[in-house]
């Protein structure tokens, strides 16, 4: 696969309010991807921005008194400051409101009308601002309050009857269903793949994809009374990215993406929607779409109203940025909803990272300084705990590649975890310390088998939590060009010298509350 295309896409965030824990979820995982396929060898096209259009923006906008404009500039400028605080690594940052994007947008609703796949009618139904989504009265409920809201998602609904534009959405179901069978893995995990098989097999409604009652959006070609639906204008960015409708645009080599990382709220938009669109259009769908879970807040649903948004920029400031990128992805099994607890993060910084790799670094590389002239020591006859310690290093990397292809952070990390509980083992059993004085050509074997085993687990922990790892790295003083996954076999080399070493890994120790 070295060399190969791999392109990864967030969903693009819409700009009524600044990030939370959630968005700076789905963007970590597919950073940990991207650098992950990077040191592999691919050529990887990393993707997120900003989805600015919509009733739900323009209404925002209204609230804070700004033209929709002004108000999309400031909001989407916080997503983009988010990039550097989580240690992001995007080759590009696309806005639905920038010119290439109407004009992929107006270009693909062409090839729709083109192709028979839009009609002229009039709509009438429920619509959520909040969701930027259609429902049918069956799919809503009215409260106690008299208000309607729809029942998956709680959002109000409004009652909408205008002219509109509609996608022929009913009759896409077949072919639909002959992709998801032909394309086992468009969809992850199997659990949202059978949602999805569930409702198209209960047949489709054309879609209405245009709006008249507001302005803010791309005009329908020929026809700007109209607005473009939202998430047809939304999910075109991954396109549009890419050039279209130029398919000889050096980007287009990129497409069809490997993987669209979404939240399981918007899985219908991007595993029905889009492919059909798409297909519609003559273009090939992705290749895949994976769906992750939701966070809770200790145990409650994240709500502004209820006031217990997790703001990721105050968690870094906290508990640094490899810590927090490191816990999303170990705590809770990629896919499943999880829960967001501060006593967990401080158990795994403390635990996992400072008591387990933290210490394991710490303590073979200060012995190393003390012992060995601040060299990788000299390594002599390898004995069979050596060897098997070094064999479960060697391993890791394709362990990490297979389970990074299905989306599995929590596994990758387990594995990678055993390792280093296998090397402190190694320590305590082998104590280096002790041989100093009856057998230190055996001392500096250990020690040097432990210096490769720490080479080895860090060069795959790169991607998900770079900062660390390059510290790590330079104590060993790997060569930059050795970090990539193509210098995995090249073993720490005897008597290259080291700086001296430092923790690298904190303990976190709650601060005391005045009394
Ligand atoms: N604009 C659309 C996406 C268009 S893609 C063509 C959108 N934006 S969003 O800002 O509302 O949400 C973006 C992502 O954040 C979604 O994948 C969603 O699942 C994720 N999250 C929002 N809250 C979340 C949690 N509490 N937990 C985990 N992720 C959640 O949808």
């Amino acid at each position: 696969m070295s060399g190969s295309t791999y392109y990864v896409t967030t969903p693009i965030y819409y700009v009524n309010d600044v990030p939370h824990i959630g968005h700076a979820y789905t963007s970590l995982a597919c950073d940990v991807l991207a650098r992950f396929m990077r040191l592999d060898g691919r050529d990887v096209h990393f993707l997120t921005g900003t989805d600015e259009h919509g009733q739900k923006i323009e209404k925002a906008a209204a609230a804070a008194g700004m033209a929709p404009q002004a108000f999309t500039d400031k909001v989407s400028q916080s997503f983009r400051d988010l990039l550097g605080v989580m240690d992001y690594s995007p080759d590009s940052f696309i806005r639905t409101t920038e010119k290439r994007h109407y004009a992929a947008c107006q270009a693909l609703w062409e090839k729709l009308v083109a192709a028979g796949d839009i009609y002229l009618g009039a709509y009438a139904g429920w619509y959520s601002v909040r969701d930027e989504t259609y429902f049918v009265e069956g799919e809503t409920e009215v409260g106690q309050d008299g208000k309607r809201r729809a029942t998956s998602t709680g959002a109000e609904v409004e009652w909408v009857e205008e002219p509109s534009y509609f996608f022929r959405l009913s009759a896409w179901a077949d072919r639909l269903l002959e992709f998801y069978e032909k394309n086992a893995r468009f969809i992850g995990p199997e659990s949202r793949r059978n949602e999805i098989l569930s409702f198209v097999r209960g047949g489709l409604q054309d879609l209405s994809v245009s709006r008249t009652s507001f302005s803010w959006g791309v005009p329908v070609p020929g026809d700007p009374k109209h607005i473009m639906y939202v998430w047809l204008d939304a999910l075109t960015n991954y396109i549009t990215e890419c050039g279209y409708p130029d398919t000889k645009n050096p980007l287009w080599k990129y497409w069809p993406a490997d993987l669209h990382m979404v939240g399981k709220d918007i899985i219908r938009f991007h595993c029905v929607f889009w492919p059909a669109f798409l297909m519609a259009a003559g273009v090939a769908p992705p290749k895949r779409v994976f769906a992750h879970g939701w966070w809770t807040n200790e145990g409650q649903k994240i709500s502004k109203s209820l006031g217990n948004v997790i703001n990721p920029v105050d968690l870094v400031k906290t508990y640094g940025v490899d810590a927090v990128r490191y816990f999303l992805l170990r705590e809770v099994p990629f896919g499943n909803d999880g829960d967001f607890q501060r006593k967990a993060l401080v158990g795994r910084m403390n635990g996992d990272l400072a008591n387990a790799y933290g210490n394991l670094c710490q303590r073979v590389l200060s012995i190393v300084a003390k012992n060995c002239g601040e060299k990788v020591p000299p390594k002599g006859a390898l004995t069979g705990a050596d060897a098997a310690l070094l064999d479960r290093a060697k391993g890791l990397l394709t362990v990490v590649r297979t389970e990074l292809d299905d989306q599995a952070f929590h596994k990758a990390l387990t594995a990678i975890w055993e390792v280093i509980a296998d090397a402190n083992r190694y320590v305590d059993a082998q104590a280096p310390w002790a041989l100093a004085k009856t057998d230190p050509g055996r001392r500096d074997t250990v020690l040097w088998v432990l210096a490769e085993t720490i080479r080895r687990v860090t060069l795959p922990v790169q991607p998900f939590m770079p900062d660390a790892a390059a510290k790590i790295l330079d104590q060993l003083a790997v060569a930059p060009a050795d970090r990539a996954f193509t210098g995995f076999d090249k073993e720490l080399v005897s008597g290259t010298p080291l700086p001296k070493p430092q923790g690298v890994f904190p303990r976190y120790v709650e601060p005391k509350v005045a009394e």
